[in-house]
């Protein structure tokens, strides 16, 4: 196909390997990711360094994978993108070396990829449904709490965020208080299912302050002193936590669309996979006339498509990375990325 170009995008940001490969003609020929969850599950945590060496171990195998499953090889792929940055940096420097390797050898360009921007641009792999811009973006997953306005790709300014845990790191905290195990947030929203909403109302910290910021450690704290003095009431206490967690979400969403006039809402990162936020945000899009966006279920979590589609993008704008260096970014400020 003419003016076909085919990129590699690598995400080893923490404990999931992922690859995607985007065409800018034909969108996401293939994706592959192994989940470290079982090597971690045994600390309660992702543990930075067994993550750097199981991405090593993963990278190669994954690509050649994702090659083989739509007949091509490495000679077709015409640019690199990375995960440089938010993340632990044992993890991104895997996915950057194995990047800018490949990327020199085979003379193309490659750039670093924002983590959450991959987040941000999931739901347009969705080739049927894509948000138009502008749009609010409501970014939720296990570090980060983000809403942000975004008027054009790369243009990204945060109207609000967490003030401490991100919201996915609280489902897991409390997860873990009620002995749930890791990652905690599926199988909070599955022991939710059963609680009843009566038994227990949880606070709703900072809904009625004008700013768009959140606060969850709160949540957390008030799930661990229900649970101390009622170790038999497990499912109530997920029930009342997930229904505080999406009602703060809801209202902050709801908030930020009536400040800026977008009539589109985009929800991803690891915890828009959440079934009640969906229910909800779905309800409240049908009562305020926004339309409301997802990425498709595997998209939610962390993955290798968004980076390769992040990356096609800027890519075809002209922008790289200079001379191969390998420049991770294990913090790094969304609003300071270069539009597009
Ligand atoms: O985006 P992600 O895969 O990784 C990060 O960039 O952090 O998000 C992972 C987070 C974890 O905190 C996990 O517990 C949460 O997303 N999560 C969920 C659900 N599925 C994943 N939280 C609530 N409900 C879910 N169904
Ligand atoms: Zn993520």
């Amino acid at each position: 196909m003419s003016d076909e170009h085919i990129t590699l995008g690598i995400e080893t940001s923490c404990d999931e390997t992922g690859i995607g490969i985007f065409s800018n003609k034909r969108g996401l020929l293939a994706h592959k990711l192994f989940s470290q969850v079982d090597i971690h599950a045994e600390y309660g945590g992702v543990v930075p360094e067994l993550a750097s060496r199981d991405h090593i171990r993963k990278i190669t195998p994954l690509i050649k994978e994702c090659l083989a499953d739509i007949n091509l090889n490495l000679r077709n792929i015409s640019g690199i993108g990375y995960t440089a940055g938010p993340g632990l940096s044992g993890a991104l420097l895997v996915g950057g070396s194995v990047a800018q390797s490949l990327a020199w050898s085979l003379n193309i360009p490659s750039i670093g990829i924002h983590h959450m921007e991959g987040h941000l641009l999931s739901p347009l792999l969705d080739e049927k449904n894509k948000p138009e811009l502008p749009f609010i973006a409501l970014l939720v997953s296990g570090g980060h709490t983000l809403l942000v306005d975004v008027e054009r790709i790369g243009q990204y300014k945060i109207l609000g965020e967490s003030l401490d845990d991100a919201v996915g790191e609280a489902f897991d905290k409390t997860a873990k208080i009620l002995g749930l195990g890791y990652p905690g947030g599926p199988a909070l929203a599955k022991l939710a299912k059963e609680g009843s909403s009566e038994t227990y109302s949880f606070p709703r910290p900072m809904i009625d302050r004008p700013n768009l910021d959140f606060s969850f450690s709160g949540l957390k704290t008030f799930a661990r002193n229900t649970f101390l003095d009622n170790s038999d009431k497990k499912a109530d206490i997920a029930k009342a936590f997930e229904l505080a967690a999406v009602d703060i979400l809801k209202i902050k969403c709801q908030k930020a669309l009536e400040k800026t006039g977008r009539k589109s809402l985009v929800i991803s990162g690891g915890v828009s996979a959440n079934l009640s936020l969906r229910e909800e945000l779905d309800k409240m899009g049908e009562y305020s006339g926004v339309k409301i966006f997802y990425p498709k279920h595997e998209f939610c979590t962390d993955n290798g498509a968004m980076i390769a589609l992040a990356a096609s993008i800027r890519l075809s704008h002209g922008q790289l990375d200079n001379h191969y260096e390998i420049n991770i970014k294990p913090r790094w400020n969304l609003e300071t990325l270069s539009a597009v």
